[in-house]
């Protein structure tokens, strides 16, 4: 009896009397490099990078941890060609860029030699699965072909239009319009921007309502689960070791014990919506023209993808709910972060925001309202070129996804002569190259080359619908302390730390 149990096995683990002397200890030495690493604290300096025996860099790493992008873009300014490499425990290396010519190289003449990789795509399956955002080649391939595919079409940006138009006037301007009309009341402009893109994001992507923007702003389980499923799930890259949340996965404990949780919430409501949307869609081509159901249901990207690829089945379910995260997880966070920011720009400088209400006010007055007195699709699309050029200006300098990282396939050596080796994880960091005042203007604020942001028109189209909607109206006051600044933080997406208090006041 003790026999078998010592030397019984269980699917790619070694046996359980390796497993019951090695984890201990391994968990033991885990503690201690962590406490060791901890309790150095939070102090910051502009030094160049220790490195240490066995930690590596790890100290500085976890130093700096509070102020990442920051600490990134120090390090990317100091180095002559924009380039630095950060050594990890175990030999492990990782390169961080700036430099625009190594761009280049990696996002689209050797785009071949930079896939997503295996570390990310570890980190991140668990939530994502094999979505567009966590997959490479030829199934990345296929994925991305039939999602362009959609998002080009004409009736999806309609579609998109109204979506956004009628959250607009039905939610954001009434919440907006009320504190404008109390005299006394702060609200944080980037919790509203984030329901409302939660909203706006699950709409298109699969015709639901999470309902997230209400007065009450309530905490709806759907997208906190959500958020705590980013939140964890990117908080895996920063781990000193990766074993360390393997193990902590392995265990079922702390935070790798939420994010299961977590995860497991959101996936089974997905795949609820996935199996309805089949359902329905079986009957109503069963007992329609295909032609209606077409015209009736497929106003979102789930239905369309379904409607185009309609072959039933398990796996189909399972690649449906991947899409959905993936869609959901891309328009979330992005566009509120990039007008949480832009209004905070506009707030300090006058001269924009005036060039940015004559341009609104002229579209109005010679446009074609609707019945909502709102600008129709063409316009917005059309005719706000310095709105426009105002939101990039804005995202070049807090960049939505400030770092992007890749994994080198094979060996290679970029332009600027660092060497990399097959498995190194090669980043490259927007944050900084819309800082860099010597090199030559460059904007990877959307990605580059065959990966570049799907969704780039959209986004736009959504934040300049929300600019014109939201300054026509009001003036976004920021409540902060006199000569503050705010803070930009980044799991995935970047934030503005603890928020943006702001008052509404009503324009006129
Ligand atoms: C200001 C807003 C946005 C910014 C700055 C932005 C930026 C980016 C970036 C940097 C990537 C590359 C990420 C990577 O490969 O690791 C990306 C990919 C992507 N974005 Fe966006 N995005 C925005 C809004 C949106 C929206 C609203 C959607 C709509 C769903 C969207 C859909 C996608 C998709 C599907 C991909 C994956 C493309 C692929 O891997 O082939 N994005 N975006
Ligand atoms: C380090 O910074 C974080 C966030 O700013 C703070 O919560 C924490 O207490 C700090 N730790 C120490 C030792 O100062
Ligand atoms: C999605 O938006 C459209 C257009 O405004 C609206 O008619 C529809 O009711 C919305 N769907 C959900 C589930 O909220
Ligand atoms: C405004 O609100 C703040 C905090 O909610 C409160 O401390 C303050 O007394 C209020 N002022 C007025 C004039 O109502």
């Amino acid at each position: 009896m003790a026999m078998t149990m010592m030397t019984m096995t269980m699917p790619g683990f070694p046996p359980l009397s390796v497993v019951g002397l090695v984890f201990p200890s391994l968990l033991l030495l885990l503690f201690f490099l962590h406490r060791l690493i901890s309790s150095i604290g939070n102090k910051t300096s502009k030094q160049p990078l220790k490195c240490y025996p066995l930690v590596a860099s790890s100290i500085d790493i976890y130093r700096n941890r509070h102020r990442r992008n920051q600490w990134l873009s120090e390090l990317l300014l100091q180095s002559p060609t924009a380039t630095f490499v950060l050594q990890r425990p175990l030999g492990l290396r990782q390169v961080f860029t700036a430099n625009p010519a190594n761009v280049r190289h990696i996002l689209k003449s050797h785009f071949h030699l930079y896939p997503k990789g295996l570390y990310l795509h570890t980190a991140l399956s668990d939530f994502l699965g094999s979505g567009i955002f966590n997959s490479d080649g030829p199934h990345w391939k296929s994925l991305r072909q039939i999602s362009s595919h959609e998002f080009n079409t004409k009736s999806l940006r309609t579609f998109v239009h109204s979506v956004v138009r009628s959250e607009l006037s039905l939610r954001l301007l009434p919440i907006l319009s009320s504190a404008a009309s109390s005299s006394n009341s702060t609200l944080d402009l980037q919790d509203l921007l984030q329901r409302f893109a939660f909203d706006n994001i699950c709409n298109i992507t699969f015709g639901h309502d999470p309902r997230c923007l209400l007065p009450s702003l309530p905490n709806t389980l759907f997208a906190s689960s959500f958020d705590d499923a980013v939140r964890i799930s990117s908080e895996r890259f920063n781990c000193v070791l990766p074993l360390f949340w393997k193990t902590k996965r392995f265990l079922n404990v702390g935070s790798e014990r939420r994010l299961k949780k977590a995860i497991s919430l959101v996936r089974d409501f997905a795949r609820t919506i996935v199996k309805q949307k089949k359902k329905e869609f079986i009957n109503l081509t069963n007992t329609n023209h295909p032609n209606n159901a077409n015209n009736a249901a497929a106003q979102d990207l789930l239905s369309r993808l379904i409607l185009s690829n309609n072959n039933g089945g398990e796996d189909d379910e399972t690649l449906g709910v991947d899409m959905v995260i993936s869609f959901i997880l891309a328009g979330r966070d992005t566009t509120s972060a990039a007008l949480t920011w832009f209004f905070w720009l506009v707030s300090r400088n006058p001269r924009v925001e005036a060039e940015i209400l004559k341009e609104i006010k002229g579209i109005e007055e010679e446009g074609s309202r609707d019945d909502g007195g709102m600008m129709v699709y063409e316009e917005v699309r059309r005719e706000m070129g310095y709105t426009e050029a105002a939101l990039c200006e804005s995202m070049r300098l807090y960049p939505p996804v400030p770092t992007d990282t890749k994994e080198a396939a094979e060996d290679d050596v970029l332009p600027d002569g660092t060497e990399v080796r097959k498995g190194t994880r090669v980043a490259y960091h927007p944050y900084t190259m819309g800082r860099m005042e010597r090199d030559p203007y460059e904007y990877p604020v959307f990605q580059a080359g065959p990966r570049v942001c799907l969704g780039k028109d959209m986004a736009m189209l959504q934040m300049k619908s929300v600019v014109a909607g939201v300054m026509r109206r009001f003036r976004v006051v920021p409540v902060l302390a006199e000569g503050a600044e705010p803070v930009f933080i980044a799991d995935l997406t970047a934030k503005m730390k603890g928020g943006f208090p702001v008052r509404i006041e009503a324009r006129e």
